[in-house]
């Protein structure tokens, strides 16, 4: 049998799907619908509930639903005790990972606590999770993790900040929560079917997930963007030090993108909203560098820019420490992982590709006194 080499699986149709479908005719659709008609109408929460019960909610089921989660956002005591002995240099992410994990030892997936219930409660924590070990570890503080914030998107910037915050802000997050929902056979997403199809349990498919999003080439490239914008001064600043990292051969974080070839159908929506944030903030020069180094990478390399490039402004613009970008990440992704791995158990095969060998063969053993 012959095998077709690509790198990377580029190019291969691993399974199948109904609950996005990225690149081709149809750009970015979720269950069917434009992600420019969810991120413009909808909140986070109608998307997230569209990802996991498969459509759009009637209002009242869009109020059960809200209530739902706002009912269980608050965290048990023993992982507020844990969050509390995580060093404060560590990676956020590696504490959204453990807060998943123990939640997982805490509240383990059950007949009376199945698949359907540990997702809205992990939608409904994962925010706590983050602001509460932030907060105590850079300010030695112990938050309420409970907010007055009707959504998730609002609860989050609450905890963070500490204070209702400003509602355009609170907008802007629906709408990176929304673009950052779901995106098909991406690599966390991809982790989390594959553990899921070795009839492991939730938690552990969705810990596996951050792992996967953690690294810069998928989710970690919001960070690595804003440490590349913030090192330049002005436009021109950008321009030199893109051009030197493109001669050196570095990758520029927040560029390109394994399904996409001309754009990425999320960027023109979340480019508007660095705008609009730059702008009011009266920050209009971070605008401005970004721009430069988009223009500057199509001239250059014809590379286009990802929801990630832009990401990192509208969070920087809305006092979100850069660390915390990925983890943001996770508490929209997890609606998709969720959606994913109940469609991999719903009509489960073990994935467990080949590979073709490329080492040694019939070599004579040697006994370990003689090696
Ligand atoms: C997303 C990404 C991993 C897709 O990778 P891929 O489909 O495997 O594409 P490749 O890495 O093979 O890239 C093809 C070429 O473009 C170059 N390239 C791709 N992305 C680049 C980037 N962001 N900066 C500079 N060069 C880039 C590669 O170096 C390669 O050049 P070569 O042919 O001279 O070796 C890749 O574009 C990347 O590393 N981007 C930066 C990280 C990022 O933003 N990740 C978030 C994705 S949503």
């Amino acid at each position: 049998m012959s095998i077709k080499k690509t790198g990377g699986l580029a190019g291969i149709v691993a399974g199948e799907t109904a609950i996005s479908a990225a690149g081709g005719a149809h750009n970015l659709e979720y269950r069917g619908y434009s992600i420019y008609d969810l991120a413009e109408h909808c909140i986070f929460e109608e998307v997230a509930y569209l990802l996991l019960y498969g459509a759009l909610p009637a209002q009242d089921q869009l109020d059960t639903f809200m209530e739902r989660l706002h009912a269980q956002r608050d965290l048990p005591k023993a992982l507020k005790g844990v969050l509390e002995q995580i060093p404060a240099d560590t990676h956020p992410m590696d504490v959204m990972r453990t807060g998943v994990s123990l939640l997982g030892n805490l509240e383990h997936e059950s007949e009376s606590h199945d698949q359907y219930a540990i997702s809205e409660r992990l939608l409904a924590t994962l925010p706590a999770i983050l602001a509460y070990w932030w907060n105590y570890a850079q300010n030695a503080k112990r938050i309420e993790c409970t907010s007055d914030a009707q959504t998730i998107a609002g609860h989050f910037l609450t905890l963070l900040h500490q204070k209702p915050d400003v509602r355009l802000h609170v907008r802007a997050m629906h709408v990176s929560l929304i673009l950052y929902a779901e995106h098909e056979f991406n690599a966390s997403t991809f982790t989390a079917r594959i553990i899921a199809s070795t009839l492991s349990d939730f938690y552990s498919a969705v810990g596996g997930a951050i792992g996967a999003l953690r690294g810069p080439l998928h989710g970690g490239a919001n960070e690595a963007a804003m440490e590349i914008i913030s090192r330049a001064k002005n436009p021109d600043d950008a321009a030199q030090m893109i051009r030197q990292m493109l001669e050196n051969k570095d990758l520029i974080m927040g560029f390109g993108h394994r399904v996409y070839s001309e754009a990425d159908p999320r960027n023109r929506v979340i480019k508007d909203w660095s705008k609009r944030l730059c702008t009011e903030n009266g920050q209009p020069m971070l605008y401005e560098i970004s721009e430069t180094i988009e223009k500057l990478m199509w001239e250059e390399k014809n590379l286009f820019p990802n929801l990630d490039f832009y990401s990192a402004s509208v969070y920087h613009m809305m006092d979100i420490p850069t660390p915390l970008f990925t983890p943001i990440f996770v508490m929209s992704r997890v609606s998709g992982w969720a959606a994913h791995i109940f469609e991999q158990r719903s009509n489960n095969k073990l994935i467990r590709p080949n590979a073709d060998y490329t080492g040694a063969n019939g070599l004579k053993f040697i006994n370990i006194e003689d090696r």
